[in-house]
């Protein structure tokens, strides 16, 4: 259950889905026919330990009635991390050099994307989810300037952000990939207001929000708990998530503030790539938002 100031660890409560979207990146490169190479994601897991080190290499199925990791979860993964790589390799051709990566997890793009000279990466997150990526990339060189922010994203993020040297008069590319979902309502719109706030023109957000409740039935998501439950890991994603119900669907919302948004398709990203799309996953995917969204320059 989630309450207005939890905290966590990255063996604990959200802190956990960070592990899991890792996981699947790790799984992702690791396949022969893998459409992006995150190095770290394995490192990652591995730091964290045995089960999801064990998840990782397939020797747990999450999910048996489903295709590999997560089954048609792994394929948004997949298509989500194509998205964003490329919504950023986009924003510095167009000469964008400050990124603000909110929730960054164990996101290791900061690491593994060709930053020019004089990107600076803000990384924000919770402090001990923060502090234990410190420690297992501490032998990593970022290929930007890296700067962590160790704050909840439910306080006043945009003041440690200025104090941090984060200057809201340049263009800013953004995301909050795999965030919206665990904010309540009310934080959402703070944080896209915030962000909008913040963004000097030019600048530009990508984000990913499920809009409707998973259909996954109870027999699924129960033989999934004793797998993770075996595995030693305490993950029901399910009761991290606040309510779609009611929510501000962000792309009407940068819409109607001027901003020019794009949305992206799962499916296509992935049959682009050469990689097939199950029924399933088809299903899953519809109530899975991708968008970008750029300030136009005045
Ligand atoms: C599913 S993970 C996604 C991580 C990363 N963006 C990625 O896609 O690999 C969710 C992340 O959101 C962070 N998060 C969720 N709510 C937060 C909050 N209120 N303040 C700071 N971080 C938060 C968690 O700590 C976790 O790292």
């Amino acid at each position: 259950m989630r309450t207005d100031n939890d905290s966590w660890d990255i063996t604990e409560s959200v802190g956990v889905t960070a592990v899991g979207v890792a996981a699947a990146r790790a799984v992702e490169s690791a396949r022969p026919d893998a459409l992006f190479h995150d190095p770290y994601a394995a490192k990652l897991v591995e730091a964290v330990g045995d089960g999801w080190s064990r998840i990782m290499r397939g020797e747990v199925q999450i999910d048996p009635e489903r295709n590999r990791l997560y089954g048609p979860m792994g394929g948004m993964m997949t298509a989500r991390t194509l998205y964003f790589d490329e919504y950023f390799r986009a924003a510095v051709a167009d000469g964008i050099r400050q990124v603000v990566i909110l929730a960054s997890g164990l996101d290791a793009r900061a690491y593994r994307l060709e930053w020019p000279a004089g990107t600076v990466v803000f990384e924000l997150d919770q402090p001990k989810v923060l502090e234990f990526k410190a420690g297992a990339l501490a032998d990593d060189t970022p290929a930007a300037e890296r700067r962590t922010i160790a704050i909840d994203l439910r306080q006043d993020w945009p003041a440690a952000l200025r104090e941090n040297g984060f200057d809201p008069s340049r263009p800013t590319a953004w995301l909050a990939e795999g965030l919206l979902r665990y904010l309540p309502h009310d934080a959402q719109d703070r944080l896209c207001e915030n962000i909008v706030e913040l963004s000097a023109p030019g600048s530009r957000v990508a984000l990913n929000i499920g809009m409707g409740e998973r259909q996954m039935n109870s027999e699924s998501r129960e033989a999934r708990a004793k797998a993770l439950a075996e595995a030693g890991i305490r993950l029901d994603v399910e009761n991290l998530f606040y309510s779609s119900e009611g929510r501000t669907d962000p792309r009407g919302w940068f819409a109607e503030r001027g901003w020019t948004v794009s949305s992206g398709d799962a499916a296509n990203i992935l049959t682009e790539h050469g990689r097939e799309v199950s029924e399933t996953a088809h299903t899953d995917f519809d109530r899975m938002v991708l968008m970008t969204a750029i300030r136009q320059g005045d």
